[in-house]
């Protein structure tokens, strides 16, 4: 390839999409510990037509693979076959953003999505460039945590709040973070 055709492939950066009490509590017993429909919107248009990247017990977690999306699991127990035309298993991280990157590259997106749960979020931390991190507005038991950014490496570019009302019981903040580059 020659050096001019390497400056047009467009980079592909990795970015988390999370959803985080103010305790950093994302999940209780396999599952979300709220219900936030605008919110669930939100992530739905944020990441439809990309790949996302997700761990085995995040995947079980959803009635079915995400339609219209590439779903790629990250898993050293599941199956690779009769998993779904819309959905890649890998066996490591590194094996499911080499797929991601593939993917998106195929899909024309310059966003590769990571969307959980607590054990894929913390290991593909050093990979991310940007967190879309939903701040729900209260403190909750659970038994997965998102893991602390440290606000001195990223910055914060925006925030959009979002109130309670008849079906939102709690309010939330959809922050965007980006991380400091390092010189
Ligand atoms: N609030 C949110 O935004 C949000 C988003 C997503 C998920 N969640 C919640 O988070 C919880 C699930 O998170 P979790 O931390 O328990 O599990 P997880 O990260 O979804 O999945 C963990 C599984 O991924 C596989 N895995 C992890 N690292 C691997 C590696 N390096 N190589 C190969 N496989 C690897 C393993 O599968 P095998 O055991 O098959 O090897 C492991 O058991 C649920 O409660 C879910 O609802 C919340």
């Amino acid at each position: 390839m020659s050096e001019q055709s390497n400056q047009d492939v467009p980079e592909i950066e990795i970015a988390q999409i999370v959803a985080c009490a103010e305790n950093g509590v994302i999940g209780v017993d396999g599952d979300l510990p709220w219900s936030l429909p605008d919110d669930l919107k939100h992530f739905m248009r944020s990441t439809k037509g990309h790949a996302i990247i997700m761990g085995r017990k995040t995947f079980e977690s959803l009635p079915k693979a995400l339609d219209g999306r590439t779903n790629i699991v990250v898993s050293r127990s599941m199956a690779k076959e009769g998993v779904g035309e819309n959905v890649l298993v890998a066996r490591s991280l590194d094996e499911a953003i080499a797929m991601g990157l593939h993917e998106s590259a195929r899909l024309g997106r310059t966003t590769l999505w990571v969307a959980g749960g607590g054990e894929i979020y913390r290991e593909s931390l050093e990979w991310t460039y940007r967190v879309v991190r939903t701040r729900v507005h209260m403190e909750v038991e659970g038994d997965t945590r998102y893991p602390e950014l440290d606000e001195g490496a990223w910055s914060l570019v925006s925030s959009e709040a979002h109130g309670v009302d008849e079906r939102h019981e709690v309010g939330f903040t959809i922050e965007t973070w980006i991380r400091d580059s390092v010189e």
